[in-house]
């Protein structure tokens, strides 16, 4: 099984980046866990802070037999063209935060993208990428 964990703009700062709301640590610490965790599955890794450069990586596995871990970041609330993106493509998207949006400010609590996606995990620190491999691990047994 292929997971590719996709990260939008901001998110190369985690560790560094309101560590009050994202914690303390690096996301290159926490894809180390992950992949320890998981050595059955080839977990790939693409984060870009430009809306095109997401959507050409969307574009480009979207067609293959890969499952998407996605955290838009901001562009979560603002892209139509990422919504658009991931319509479409075959491979199942779910769209990933790491803070509780609903609990933050009102423009973070729409998303552009969760129509799109198969389903939204939020809120639970890193922990929710995990949480997104299980469910497609979930998902797998069924397809
Ligand atoms: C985020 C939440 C977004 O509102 C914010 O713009 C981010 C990170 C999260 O993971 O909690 O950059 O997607």
């Amino acid at each position: 099984m292929k997971v590719l964990i996709i990260n939008g703009p901001n998110l190369n700062l985690l560790g560094k980046r309101e560590p009050e709301i994202y914690g303390g640590k690096s996301f290159e610490e926490y894809l180390q866990e992950l992949r320890e965790l998981y050595p059955q599955i080839t977990i790939d890794y693409y984060q870009s802070n430009v809306e095109g450069g997401l959507i050409n990586k969307i574009h480009e596995v979207g067609f293959e037999d890969t499952y998407i871990l996605l955290n838009a970041g901001a562009y979560t609330h603002t892209s139509i063209a990422l919504h658009d993106a991931i319509k479409a493509i075959s491979a199942p998207v779910i769209e990933i935060h790491i803070s509780n949006v609903h609990q933050r400010e009102s423009f973070r609590h729409h998303s552009m993208i969760s129509a799109a996606c198969v389903g939204v995990i939020c809120g639970f620190g890193l922990d929710s990428y995990r949480l997104g491999i299980e469910a497609f691990l979930q998902r797998s047994t069924q397809d």
